[in-house]
């Protein structure tokens, strides 16, 4: 009766080690066949607003997370878009303007995918994005741009950011209100993963 009871915990625990094993060999193939594309997320955030938005996705989708920070920081001054001659007002009034930025991606030639996210500022991508799609060759990477603002779309953000970086396929890309969550952002980029 012993012996027999031995043998039969003896199958069990057999047949639930190569359940745990092929499962865990399962998840393995899973997990490499998903994806080995580097992914960048690069953001400019004068406010906070596309800051918060960027970290999450990064954190949704294990990617790199780099802040494009001016060389001359914007104040709430420069933000007043009710004066035609703050900063930002003459700067989106020149589509030459080329705002520098003050860092730089250690590493651009090893990501595949550039998602680059930015508040929509006159119905379009700041003029310090445009610096940042000068700055870099994006020659075969897919860029992914995002944007949070008041209200507005995209616009022709993507379009834009294409003609700078001819080279890359540019998405035109989606706006997020500040409080989407992870998981939306993830489903949303899991299409370029
Ligand atoms: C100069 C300027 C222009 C803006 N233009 C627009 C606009 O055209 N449409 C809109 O919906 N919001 C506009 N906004 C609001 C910002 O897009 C919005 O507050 C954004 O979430 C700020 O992001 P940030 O905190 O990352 O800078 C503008 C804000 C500024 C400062």
């Amino acid at each position: 009766m012993k012996l027999k009871f031995f043998i039969a915990a003896l199958v069990i625990v057999f047949a639930g080690t190569i359940f745990v094993f092929k499962n865990s060999n399962g998840g393995n193939v899973m997990a490499e066949s998903k994806s080995n594309k580097k992914v960048l997320v690069a953001y400019f955030s004068a406010s906070g607003t596309t800051a918060k938005v960027a970290d999450r996705l990064s954190k949704a989708i294990g990617a790199d997370l780099f802040e494009i920070k001016p060389a001359q920081p914007y104040t709430s001054a420069d933000l007043d878009w009710t004066n035609k001659k703050s900063r930002s007002s003459v700067e989106m009034d020149d589509r030459n303007s080329r705002p520098a930025i003050a860092n730089k991606v250690a590493d651009m030639s090893k990501y595949d995918v550039v998602f680059v996210g930015f508040p929509i500022w006159w119905y379009r991508e700041p003029s310090i994005i445009d610096t940042f799609m000068e700055s870099y060759d994006f020659s075969g990477k897919q860029v992914v741009p995002f944007a949070t603002s008041g209200g507005s779309g995209m616009g022709d953000s993507g379009s834009i950011m294409q003609k700078l970086a001819p080279n890359a396929k540019v998405d035109s890309g989606k706006r997020f209100s500040s409080g989407v969550s992870e998981k939306d952002l993830q489903d949303w980029a899991s299409k370029w993963l």
